[in-house]
């Protein structure tokens, strides 16, 4: 009986890597969608990503997602997939008829302004489904059951769509963590999802930092994913300074994470849940969702 009655390998971009894990002549070896991958960067700096063979797992059946293969695909076939690149981020096109890419990432264009620091990224092996960590955007209520923060004014909650990206604007108060000397503070955060498996979230806090957060899971096979959170800021100070709002803001963002973790391990799907005004709009999510199988 799968866990989730939706296939295991939703159709569009995933990240599987950053650039800095890469060097030039170097290969990295990776498991994603029940698949062997390798990803190289040529001594140009150009990258290219081989299917190398099935996944085979441990001698037994792989786990039933009825996607994950191509017809045709034999034990030893070798194929390329699509990749792209966004702020040292790279991802693959997975899709489970091979088809080309429909649609591509944003530019993600702030990024690019001067001043940011590099990415820091940490990655979480998580038991779930992409679509159940991305659903999170939706899950209102979670913020403050979960996470402690005190939602604003329910009228100003923005769901918006367009094509493959769907985006959830919020007012918040977020109270300090019981072992932190911060404020409390308040802000408007809108959370994009681009396509199954990209969220970012471009925060200015009252203070004039900004940060700049992407969250990126991508299943390996056999249940599991890989979850990668990266952040990036922006503020005056020294490097040392600069430095050190880098590792709180991201070292905050993995907590908030992990607070979410022990919940995706274990929650159990339900195609028709009883929710209530305060849910969120978990519907219009999983319709949106539903165009990446
Ligand atoms: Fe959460």
């Amino acid at each position: 009986m799968p866990r989730f009655p939706f296939p295991e390998f939703p159709n569009g971009w995933f990240q599987i890597a950053n650039r800095s894990e890469l060097s030039p002549g170097k290969s990295l070896e990776q498991s994603y969608f029940g698949h062997r991958l390798m990803l190289s960067m040529t001594e140009c700096g150009e990258l290219s990503i081989q299917v190398i063979r099935e996944h085979d797992g441990d001698g037994g059946a792989p786990e039933a997602s009825g996607a994950a293969t191509a017809a045709g695909t034999g034990p030893t076939a070798v194929e390329s997939w699509p990749l792209a690149e966004r702020c040292g981020l790279i991802f693959v096109h997975h899709h489970a008829e091979g088809a080309l890419p429909s649609w591509e990432l944003p530019s993600l264009g702030t990024f690019d302004e001067p001043g940011w620091t590099p990415l820091r990224t940490t990655t979480l092996e998580i038991r779930s489904h992409p679509q159940e960590i991305c659903e999170n955007t939706a899950d209102i209520a979670h913020l403050a059951a979960v996470h402690g923060m005190t939602v604003g004014d329910r009228d100003d909650i923005k769901v918006e769509t367009l094509g493959t990206l769907l985006r959830v604007g919020i007012g918040l108060k977020i109270a300090p963590r019981p072992d932190s000397k911060d404020a409390s503070v308040d802000i408007h955060m809108w959370t994009e999802n681009y396509g199954p498996a990209l969220g970012v979230v471009h925060l200015t806090n009252p203070d004039g930092t900004e940060t700049f957060s992407t969250y990126a899971p991508t299943p390996r096979g056999d249940g599991l994913l890989d979850y990668r959170i990266s952040t990036a800021l922006r503020r005056p100070g020294t490097p040392e300074e600069i430095e050190r709002a880098l590792e709180h803001s991201h070292r905050y963002q993995c907590e908030t994470v992990l607070e979410d973790v022990p919940i995706w391990e274990k929650k159990t799907f339900h195609a028709q849940p009883r929710l209530s005004e305060v849910d969120g709009p978990i519907a219009q999510f999983r319709e949106w969702y539903g165009q990446f199988y």
